[in-house]
């Protein structure tokens, strides 16, 4: 069986969110949504440790949530940077050798299931590169400036959510190489390798709290889902 170790990226300022308690620390339900992603994570059996990268400001304040509840797996809490994948690379670097696939994933998606995480675990351990993401709903333009260029085939369209699983040695390789450049998500970095990766179609539930209105439909998600 593949060693998976989960890097979770909580490091971010949650600027876009507007709320005085810090983002991943806000509620849905009676737990903050750090929590449901790491008890998402680590009830997972594929997944053998988890290294959380967080920042200065909520560092210790998370680090008492975990204890609080009993959060199992967790090998390390490390620091992480300005940028999304500054954190990955102080994730990365915490990374031990009996890692076989690296799973990032951001704390500020907390519903992922069980199935979802399983799919796209098998997926990177037969291929080296597998991601989630959802068709794309809505009609997509270009535009220069406000005027319309083109319309985009929503087809071939997908929005990338994560987990987003690598084997290790590749996502290595391509940070090292590629980590310098700035990048959207983590996939970007083994595309500019030249690397194939491959989409898991996920759920729409999968969402990423990232302004007021998210925290409302999160909780509509979560009664669902319980
Ligand atoms: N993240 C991180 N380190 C950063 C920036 C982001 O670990 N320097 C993490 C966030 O904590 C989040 C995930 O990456 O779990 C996705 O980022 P995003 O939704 O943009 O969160 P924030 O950067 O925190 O929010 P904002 O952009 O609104 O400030
Ligand atoms: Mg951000």
């Amino acid at each position: 069986m593949s060693y998976v170790t989960a890097i979770v990226l909580a490091a971010g300022r949650g600027e876009r969110l507007k709320s005085k308690v810090p983002k991943l620390l806000a509620k849905i339900g009676s737990k903050p949504v750090i929590i449901h992603t790491l008890e998402a994570l680590s009830r997972n059996p594929s997944i053998k440790d988890i290294i959380l990268v967080a920042n200065a400001k909520n560092l210790r304040e998370m680090t008492a949530w975990v204890k609080r509840y009993h959060i199992r797996k967790i090998s390390s809490v490390v620091e992480g940077g300005a940028r999304r994948q500054d954190s990955l690379g102080s994730g990365l670097k915490a990374v031990d050798n009996r890692t076989d696939l690296v799973l990032i994933h951001d704390a500020a998606r907390p519903f992922i299931d069980k199935n979802l995480i399983d799919s796209v675990i098998n997926i990177a351990k037969k291929s080296g590169a597998a991601i989630t993401g959802v068709p794309v709903k809505g009609t997509i333009k270009k535009a220069c400036g406000k005027v319309v260029d083109k319309t985009i085939e929503r087809k071939n369209l997908w929005e990338i959510q994560t987990p987003q699983v690598f084997k290790k040695d590749l996502i290595l390789k391509a940070y090292k190489k590629f980590g310098k450049i700035d990048v959207t998500d983590d996939a970007m970095l083994v595309e500019k390798l030249g690397g194939k990766v491959n989409i898991v179609e996920g759920s729409y539930s999968n969402i990423k709290i990232t302004t007021p209105e998210d925290l409302v439909l999160a909780e509509a998600i979560a009664k669902r889902i319980r």
